[in-house]
């Protein structure tokens, strides 16, 4: 199937059209599992959730949430943890209850079964029934970065130089930057049941292009998001000024 373009105008459009797609899922089943992701873009999707839900209008009482990944080596209290980034921008503003959310241990002794225990436990709740994803600079999804493989499942990577280059904004120095993460798989990821990949800014607007529209290929891992059957892309105009200048009929 054809992958969905909706056009933003800018982010907080992107983020309210984002938020539309969050509420439907609620609507068709409020004990929903929703795939949630850091960083900057989901910023503004998180904002509007927490607005329709002061104003009464969700009820994420029964919601379940899984995230995508955590860096390895800071606690879940850590300022730039991705658990206390959670946290701050939508766990603590909503009725989520904790125990319905969760995320890689990044702290596990034993990190290779903290992976699998990690997927197991996605596999337990009956999946994701709708994944949120950013794309990074190098076109990476989560933390699986260009590679000459599409990692499976969840598992522990090492950081490229520019995600940590890209992440430094939020500590005091690159060198506070982890160097590893446990991140979902792509196999995880493509399990989901829709997959909304949210995009904003002009320096994204080269990676998003090629992975929609180039060859599917590891090296880009969110290429292979052309192969799964429920993608909706939404992008502020900035993001999609290359697809639509190369591609006008999909916008
Ligand atoms: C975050 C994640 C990453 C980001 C990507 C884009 O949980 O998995 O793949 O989505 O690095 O980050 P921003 O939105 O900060 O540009």
């Amino acid at each position: 199937m054809k992958i969905k373009f909706i056009p933003a105008k800018d982010a907080v459009e992107a983020g309210r059209l984002g938020a539309d797609i969050f509420t439907q899922t609620m609507e068709e089943n409020p004990a929903c599992v929703f795939g949630l992701a850091t960083g900057s873009t989901p910023l503004s999707l998180y904002s509007e959730l927490v607005l329709r839900y002061s104003q009464g209008k969700l009820d994420f009482s029964l919601v379940r949430t899984v995230n995508l990944d955590e860096y390895i080596g800071l606690p879940a209290d850590h300022p730039q943890s991705y658990h206390q980034f959670m946290y701050d921008h939508l766990f603590s503003k909503i009725n989520i209850h904790p125990r319905n959310t969760h995320l890689p241990n990044g702290m596990a002794d034993d990190l290779e079964s903290a992976c699998w225990e990690y997927e197991k436990m996605i596999e337990s709740m009956g999946g994701i029934d709708l994944q949120l994803l950013g794309i990074g600079l190098n076109g990476h999804i989560g933390f699986n970065e260009p590679s000459d493989y599409f990692p499976k499942y969840t598992h522990v990577v090492d950081l490229t130089e520019s995600t940590r280059e890209a992440n430094k904004r939020f500590f005091t120095d690159i060198r506070e930057v982890p160097t590893q993460a446990i991140t979902m798989g792509i196999g995880t990821i493509m399990s989901a049941r829709k997959i909304l990949l949210l995009c904003t800014g002009q320096k994204k607007a080269e990676i998003l292009h090629e992975a929609m529209f180039g060859k599917v290929r590891p090296q880009v891992p969110a290429s292979i998001l052309q192969f799964h059957p429920k993608v909706i892309v939404i992008g502020d105009e900035e993001a999609l000024s290359v697809i639509r200048r190369d591609h006008p009929d999909f916008l």
